[in-house]
């Protein structure tokens, strides 16, 4: 009775998806598309959109910070082209993590545990939800995570988001994958503050891997091991179950680099630098300056490494598997400390 309906709704689904990626793919903007147009078109140069300014630098003399932002995007491409097989569709939950800055022409896919609070609280104060606000430290944490404070791509028309995802500069930052994850850890599951995530992830996880749990602990779910939750991880249920929460969850699942050509990928390890460039693109480096923080708490590679001490090399090598793709799309190198090696 119910299948004609559905069928209907597939098919429906197939044709939406299909017109987004035609107009997508039909014009990706590289360099070569804006390289000639980038010239004649008489712009003044504060007429310039931020992508404008990107790729019509590159063809000029090239700083140092350029030819950087160069090699990144093209190891990128190159790695999308070697380890992914078959260009999957966009649809609008793909891009639910692509922040909208209308007023600057900027696209920001943000990515938990890699500055996403400051980067989110800068463009509160670019789109004006922030108020009078300029300083964007001034805005309290959680209003930056606030959702409807800021736009996503996904809710735009389909029209809307491929003329969006053809013109405007499209930014991402990325960070070690086993940092961002003991870092997810650590902020998650050994503050007690976060009784949410304790509920929510912890009583689960100490239910299905530890072997012999104290009530008192099934019930507040709070005292989550590095062990237990790289046996939650690697577990092919969980992932069967639901999507990874977004602050485990991998670059790539969160923002389709492979899909999304990405102009410029901004490090954690570089983040001021990284930060700087953007801005000075989007033509807002007098407005607004990027929070440098000195986080004394903050994940190190060092501290990685204790963690994944507790980890047998099998358990080590299934968990390198899991991120592999973030290892290899960002030019992250196969940590020293992991046993498997
Ligand atoms: C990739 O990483 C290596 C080692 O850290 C570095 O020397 C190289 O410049 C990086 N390549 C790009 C394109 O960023």
């Amino acid at each position: 009775m119910r299948k004609p309906k559905v069928n209907r709704m597939v098919l429906a689904m197939c044709l939406w998806c299909f017109i987004m990626v035609i107009f997508y793919f039909h014009s990706n903007p590289k360099p070569a598309s804006a390289q000639g147009s980038g010239r004649s078109s008489g712009q003044g140069k504060s007429g310039r959109s931020p992508l404008q300014m990107l790729y019509d630098s590159d063809q000029l003399e090239q700083s140092a910070v350029q030819v950087t932002h160069q090699g990144r995007r093209e190891l990128l491409e190159d790695a999308c082209r070697s380890y992914t097989r078959k260009r999957r569709v966009l649809i609008p939950e793909d891009l639910k993590h692509i922040i909208v800055d209308d007023q600057h022409g900027l696209l920001y896919c943000y990515v938990p545990k890699v500055a996403c609070t400051n980067w989110k609280r800068v463009l509160m104060v670019l789109t004006g939800a922030a108020g009078p606000h300029r300083d964007p430290l001034a805005i309290p944490a959680n209003e930056a995570h606030v959702p409807g404070n800021l736009r996503t791509l996904s809710e735009y028309s389909t029209s809307q988001i491929n003329q969006r995802l053809r013109s405007y500069l499209k930014f991402v930052f990325v960070r070690e994958p086993f940092e961002r994850l003991v870092s997810a850890y650590r902020n998650k599951f050994t503050r007690s503050y976060n009784t949410a995530f304790h509920k929510r992830y912890g009583t689960k996880i100490i239910r299905q891997h530890r072997p012999d749990p104290q009530a008192e602990a099934l019930e507040r779910g709070d005292d989550v091991s590095f062990e237990e939750f790289v046996y939650y991880l690697v577990d092919p249920a969980t992932q069967r179950e639901e999507p990874f929460n977004e602050h485990w969850e991998r670059v790539h699942t969160l923002c389709h680099p492979c899909l999304i050509h990405y102009d410029v990928v901004g490090k954690y390890e570089t983040l001021e630098q990284d930060s700087r460039y953007v801005l000075q693109l989007a033509g807002v480096k007098g407005q607004v300056t990027f929070p440098t923080s000195a986080k004394s708490t903050r994940t190190t590679g060092d501290m990685a490494a204790q963690f994944f001490h507790s980890i047998s090399p099998f358990y080590q090598k299934k968990l390198y598997n899991l991120y592999h793709m973030d290892f290899l799309l960002f030019n992250y190198s196969t940590p020293e400390y992991l046993k498997f090696r």
